[in-house]
């Protein structure tokens, strides 16, 4: 419930997008949201104000002048107590009525008279060449000017049947913005560098040594992280989890891989935090054939081979600037407590994050445990997603403090 107690204006304009805003509205229901629909009369002609009332459970509304509101306030009234606009989709015309503060029909004049404090964003829904027509680009450059947020567009096949950018961002993709528009952006201006996920190390073509790790801890910092306003990288070992909207994902499979994907995108990160369960060894003798089954049942003889600690190797290269800040996370299954704060002498590191390891892997929730040079902090139990927003908070207070030193 992400977006519970939050009230949400809904705005529709004139695009074939519109059919994904009534998944859109009913998402945002589901995470708890009060969402009060507002259309255009062009937006009225691509889905109906009935689908939108029965997704929402308010009355929609559609005419500056409409009969039943008896003060004729709706444009003031409907954004007061309102914790953000949303215009989805938002077409081209409707983007140049916002950069020229047009007050002609509802939506419009709500969007001008909403209290400053409102935020309102915009998701563009187009078809490739309206979007990257120059008025529309003078248009957007305007709306970022003036503090609006604008959402996408993706790029891909139109309904009009050509490719390019002008696509409406997918209702989940937009429930993220939102939920990161309301998060406090401690890291604005920061880059942040994650690792994250198992890896796999090869014993012949089709068969490897791997781990339990899900990726689920990673992704979620990866996006509390972008939530921050951070630029994210997050190098994942093998995971079935969608990127977090916003970051740069850079694939691999090995502990190998993750060294050197790491190493070469280290150079002017400000936070480096190395989530991965990265396998301590590699197969030495793997074989470049599938291996066949021995008569006689005699079995492969594997040799190993000790792999590069990938956030010492960062943490040795902090030594002059101090940057990137290093965080490490280490499952443990017993000592805790003991183990967490040695670990984090030997590698070298201001902050470690402990968690029991048999009890996270794979799972939704977790309980951590900060370790830094002043003791530990215990985060209680919580959903991943929630202690990543913590530990991105505890990672900027400690940043912040760096600075204030330097
Ligand atoms: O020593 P241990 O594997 O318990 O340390 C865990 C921490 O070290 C994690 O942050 C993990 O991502 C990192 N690590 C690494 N490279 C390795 C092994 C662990 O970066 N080869």
């Amino acid at each position: 419930m992400d977006l519970k107690g939050k009230k949400i204006v809904l705005g529709l304009t004139g695009g074939v997008a519109c059919y994904k805003s009534a998944e859109l509205c009913r998402a945002l229901v589901k995470r708890g949201a009060s969402v009060q629909v507002v259309m255009t009369e062009a937006a009225l002609h691509f889905i109906g104000a009935v689908t939108m009332q029965a997704l929402s459970g308010h009355t929609v509304y559609t005419d500056q002048w409409d009969p039943r509101v008896a003060n004729n306030m709706a444009h003031i009234d409907l954004t007061r107590g309102a914790d953000a606009v949303l215009i989805s989709p938002c077409s081209a015309d409707f983007i140049r009525k916002l950069a020229h503060g047009a007050c002609d029909d509802l939506l419009s004049t709500l969007c001008v008279a909403r209290p400053r404090h409102v935020p309102l964003l915009v998701a563009p829904a187009m078809n490739v060449e309206m979007w990257e027509n120059p008025a529309t680009m003078r248009n957007v450059a305007q709306l970022r000017e003036d503090g609006i947020h604008i959402l996408g567009p993706a790029a891909g096949s139109q309904a009009c049947g050509e490719t390019g950018y002008g696509r409406m961002l997918e209702p989940e993709e937009l429930v993220d913005e939102l939920i990161a528009s309301f998060q406090h952006k401690v890291l604005l201006g920061r880059r942040v560098l994650i690792t994250a996920g198992p890896t796999f190390e090869p014993i012949d073509p089709v068969r490897g040594i791997t781990n339990l790790s899900s990726g689920k801890m990673g992704y979620a910092v990866a996006r509390a992280a972008h939530e921050a306003g951070a630029e994210v990288t997050l190098v994942s070992g093998p995971t079935s989890l969608p990127t977090p909207h916003g970051v740069r994902r850079i694939d691999v499979l090995t502990a190998q891989q993750m060294h050197d994907a790491v190493m070469a995108g280290i150079e002017g990160q400000h936070v480096f935090v190395g989530v991965a369960a990265v396998a301590d060894w590699r197969v030495a003798n793997a074989s470049d054939q599938k291996l066949k089954k021995q008569e006689g049942g005699g079995a492969p003889q594997l040799e190993f081979v000790q792999n590069a600690d990938i956030l010492a190797s960062v943490a040795s290269t902090t030594s002059l600037s101090g940057w990137p800040y290093c965080v490490g996370f280490a499952a443990e299954s017993e000592n805790l407590m003991e183990f967490g704060a040695a670990k984090r002498e030997r590698k070298g590191i201001p902050l470690l994050v402990g968690n029991i390891g048999p009890q996270t892997f794979g799972q939704d929730d977790n309980t951590i445990i900060l370790f830094d040079e002043s003791g530990h902090t215990v985060l209680p139990r919580a959903d991943k997603l929630t202690l990543a927003r913590q530990l991105v908070s505890e990672i900027a207070k400690r940043l912040e403090r760096r600075s204030l030193l330097t």
